[in-house]
């Protein structure tokens, strides 16, 4: 088998709802490459979400192989998987859940405290990544003193500093309006000119064909996967 990046096989996810099972996910495949930009459409409830959260191993499938970078990650205890999540992979929420009560260098500093780095250097670093948002006149701020695209740079930001292979994005543009939408938009296609595998779900058909890549999910499956742009980056 070729290394992919990720690689689903009939990945299903079902949940128990008292006598019934309620099917989220109803055999998935799909395989992304390191460096591709890839778009997930599809209507609310059709398992967008769920998927992307198993791709970022912060929900579990019930049935089904996921290898990331050519790895099984079936059956690792949870602090591992916790390492390799920090380690590979960035999170961009709709919401863009950051602690309100610190202000944003701290907010972007976390990660790195949380992998045992000294204070002076998160401090070093969380200021390079907010400088690299257009954020680093701000760093005091707290994040409800910031506008929503401010936020979610912040949160892009703390998605970055690690360094992660991948960027799993799930509305990453929802709670914003176009303009402060067109900006994260744009710091997306910086990162994947840089090399950046990015996974982005919207229900904005005009903000996919940003992406290389498109792919519907309807009631749990994968319903179609076209090519929208050919990227470079993609060997
Ligand atoms: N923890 C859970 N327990 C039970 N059902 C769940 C749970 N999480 C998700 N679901 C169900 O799984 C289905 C898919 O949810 P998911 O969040 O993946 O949808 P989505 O495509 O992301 O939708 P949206 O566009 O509204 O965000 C929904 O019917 C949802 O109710
Ligand atoms: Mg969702």
């Amino acid at each position: 088998m070729e290394n992919k990046l990720i690689s689903l096989k009939n990945i299903r996810k079902s949940y128990k709802m008292g006598s019934l099972t309620l099917e989220v996910l109803k055999g998935v495949d799909l395989e992304i490459e390191k460096g591709e930009y890839v778009a997930i459409l599809g209507a609310s409830g059709s398992g967008k979400s769920t998927m992307m959260n198993i791709i970022g191993c912060i929900d579990v499938k019930s049935e089904g192989e996921y290898h990331l970078n050519g790895e099984s990650i079936d059956d690792i205890p949870e602090d591992e998987l916790a390492t390799i999540r920090n380690r590979e992979i960035g999170f961009v929420f709709q919401k863009f859940n950051l602690i309100s009560k610190f202000n944003i260098l701290y907010n972007v500093q976390i990660p790195l405290l949380l992998k045992g780095l000294k204070i002076s250097e998160t401090v070093e670093k969380a200021t390079e990544y907010l400088d690299k948002v257009g954020l680093g006149d701000r760093l005091k701020h707290k994040p409800t003193e910031l506008s929503g695209g401010q936020q979610q740079r912040v949160a892009i930001a703390r998605a970055l500093i690690c360094d992660p292979e991948i960027i799993l994005a799930d509305e990453p543009t929802g709670n914003l309006d176009s303009h402060s939408g067109e900006e994260i938009l744009k710091i997306f296609n910086n990162l994947h000119d840089e090399g950046k595998t990015i996974i982005m779900i919207t229900h904005d058909e005009h903000i996919a064909k940003e992406a290389d890549r498109i792919i519907h999910l309807s009631d749990g499956l994968i319903e179609s996967d076209i090519q929208n742009k050919i990227s470079e980056k993609v060997k």
